[in-house]
């Protein structure tokens, strides 16, 4: 069977048990390109298992799962997914400490693996353009020779999707972006994500309502692993079924 849809993302009736556990239950989603979607629900909701299931981490019992149009996520391994174009960024950064903020960046870039010293000269003039254009989208232009150990934690989230985008993604998934930061950092980063997608379709799970809404984009509250709500954060939020199960505890 050829699927081909117009989204950069689609989800369709996608469940998945563990140990007879309904984890995610009938979930279906559509990302369009060069959108960014914020996902809320509680604890258990299935969001970093959406997530699995996207970057081929975790196999569906059932359902369709479709990138960039006509790709079939479910038929590739994680390896492939990554090189596919869908970038993730976990919970907790990964960054290499003991290495400059711009040598981060630079290990992270696609292309040739092999670094500096065998780079033909156009090559490292490109790959400088590159490591000067990221290191200016996460703020960290100033920052570039700092090592990384030596960072805020903020600063390290904004390094590590630095890392992200050096590998040129076609579509950013990250998982609680903003969870540690200080106040003055969240609304740094719901910017800087904003900045992102004017060029990317991103995913973002967050439970810090204040940053969904600088986000100002569609919400999906996910509940027992399926959609409960969707439509604006006004929309969602105003949902007696969300005030039941999330908003209202
Ligand atoms: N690999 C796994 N094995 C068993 N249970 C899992 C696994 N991954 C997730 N779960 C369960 O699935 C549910 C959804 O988890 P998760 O996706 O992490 O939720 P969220 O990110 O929304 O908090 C939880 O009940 C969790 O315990
Ligand atoms: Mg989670």
């Amino acid at each position: 069977m050829t699927v081909v849809t117009n989204s950069i993302l689609y989800l369709s009736g996608v469940s998945v048990s563990f140990d007879g556990f309904r984890a995610i239950n009938n979930l279906s989603l559509a990302l369009d390109p060069g959108e960014m979607r914020a996902i809320i629900g509680p604890n258990g909701a299935g969001k970093t298992t959406m997530m699995d299931i996207i970057t081929g981490k975790t196999r569906p019992d059932t359902g369709e799962v479709f990138f960039d149009g006509s790709v079939d996520l479910t038929r590739h391994d994680e390896a492939d997914i990554a090189n596919m174009g869908i970038g993730r960024k976990f919970q907790k950064p990964t960054v290499f400490e003991s290495h400059s903020v711009e040598d981060n960046i630079l290990l992270s870039l696609k292309g040739p693996r092999s670094i500096l010293p065998t780079l033909f000269w156009r090559e490292t003039q490109d790959a400088a353009k590159r490591i000067d254009d990221i290191l200016g989208i996460v703020r960290l232009g100033d920052k570039r020779s700092a090592l990384a150990a030596n960072l805020s934690h903020g600063q390290k989230q904004w390094l590590e999707i630095g890392m992200l985008l050096a590998q040129d993604p076609k579509l950013l998934l990250v998982d609680e972006p903003v969870a540690g930061m200080t106040d003055a950092e969240t609304e740094e980063t719901a910017r800087l994500l904003r900045d992102i997608s004017q060029s990317h379709s991103v995913v973002v799970v967050e439970h810090d309502m204040h940053f969904v809404r600088e986000l100002g984009v569609k919400v999906t509250c996910l509940h027992e692993g399926s959609v409960l709500s969707e439509g604006s954060l006004d929309h969602v939020s105003a949902d007696p079924r969300v005030v039941e199960v999330y908003l209202g505890r």
